[in-house]
């Protein structure tokens, strides 16, 4: 697969706004816009907004394949700006996206409950809003992508009470779960309760993440360390960024083995570690169809169309993909097969007798 984040590069085109911080992606004026997404020639403006950058996976997967399919749909102007995880920042940039005139808005909410007045706005100006991976709490979303997220929890809660189970390390585990303002986070912690709850493996102790900060998460992690030594034989980490801290606390207090710590993402470093043993699990979601049917469902809207919806999740026309758990033992069938990642990405000399032993060359 070519990779986006380098495609990226040819195809920006940089326009600084009003608020510092949008940015615009356009094959107007290229030799390809031959579709007719914007009719006799005409630009047609497409907001999307990104939460925050920590999570490698907005910048390097999320924003290149929602532009690159959007403009292979026609003569679209991608209207860019990722929030840095500030709610007030994104209703800034909604409200400046909206100011330049986008037909829809694509939104991935830092706050799910802040955003409805962002919802609230576009809809009062007849600019359709997908609710884009997580939920914006307002009824006046049109479409909602994104993952089963309930699912997630699931899948990262029965991987760990199976591993713990079977490596006879019962004692208790910790849980590093997302952002409160995050409706996502919400979802992965109550799949992740319905499995670790009835397991009798006991719950030491349980942290909502501010920001899905990584330093918060190995702040935190590192006073568990402290308190619980090793009665703590398990770490429940929602996502990829607060696994790393968790496993950078372990290690910064020289607990050995690290207990098995869980993720999501399938963030390369994650990968990584994955491959040397530092992490045990993460959950890969395929960017590329959330991606890419947000850019379907958002020329379908900008075309006066009704996409036709796959389910409905809180009475919203939905369409929610399938998650799935990655381990050492199906990196290959999984991130690689998948084209998300080549060999190579992963297996830099640093990682390269790991990536042997796990059979990966
Ligand atoms: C996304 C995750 C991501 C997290 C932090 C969640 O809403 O679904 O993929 O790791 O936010 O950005």
């Amino acid at each position: 697969m070519r990779k986006p984040r380098k495609r990226f590069a040819l195809l920006a085109i940089t326009v600084i706004a009003a608020t510092g911080a949008l940015t615009a992606c356009s094959t107007s004026g290229s030799s390809d816009s031959s579709s007719d997404g914007g009719g006799s020639g005409e630009t047609i403006k497409i907001g999307l907004l990104l939460p925050e950058s920590k999570t490698t996976r907005y910048e390097s997967f999320d924003r290149p394949l929602f532009e690159d399919k959007l403009t292979s749909l026609g003569n679209y102007e991608v209207i860019y700006a990722n929030a840095d995880q500030d709610a007030a920042k994104q209703q800034q940039q909604a409200e400046s996206a909206l100011t330049e005139g986008v037909k829809v808005l694509v939104l991935d909410p830092v706050d799910g409950a802040a955003a409805a007045s962002i919802a609230e706005s576009a809809a009062a100006q007849d600019v359709p809003v997908i609710s884009y991976d997580r939920l914006i709490k307002s009824d006046k979303v049109d479409y909602y992508i994104s993952f089963d997220n309930e699912q997630v929890g699931v899948l990262q809660g029965t991987a760990l009470v199976d591993r713990l189970k079977q490596d006879n390390t019962t004692s208790g585990l910790i849980m590093i779960n997302g952002s409160p303002t995050d409706a996502n986070a919400a979802e992965f912690k109550k799949g992740a309760h319905s499995v670790i709850d009835p397991s009798g493996i006991p719950i030491l102790a349980e942290y909502d993440t501010p920001d899905w900060s990584p330093d918060k998460a190995q702040e935190w992690a590192a006073g568990q360390i402290t308190q619980f030594g090793a009665e703590m034989s398990g770490i429940y980490a929602a996502n990829d960024g607060t696994a790393g801290g968790a496993i950078a606390a372990v290690k910064a207090a020289g607990t050995e083995p690290i207990p098995p710590v869980t993720g999501q993402d399938a963030e390369l470093a994650a990968i990584q570690r994955i491959v040397a043993g530092d992490q045990f699990m993460t959950v890969y979601k395929a960017i590329k169809l959330e991606a890419e049917k947000a850019a379907e469902v958002a020329h379908q809207l900008a075309q006066g169309d009704t996409p036709s919806p796959d389910t409905t999740f809180q009475d919203i026309p939905s369409t929610l993909l399938t998650p799935v758990v990655v381990t050492v033992d199906n990196i290959q069938e999984t991130v690689i097969d998948d084209g998300f990642y080549t060999v190579d990405e992963i297996c830099t000399a640093e990682y390269a007798d790991a990536c042997a032993a796990a059979g990966l060359q």
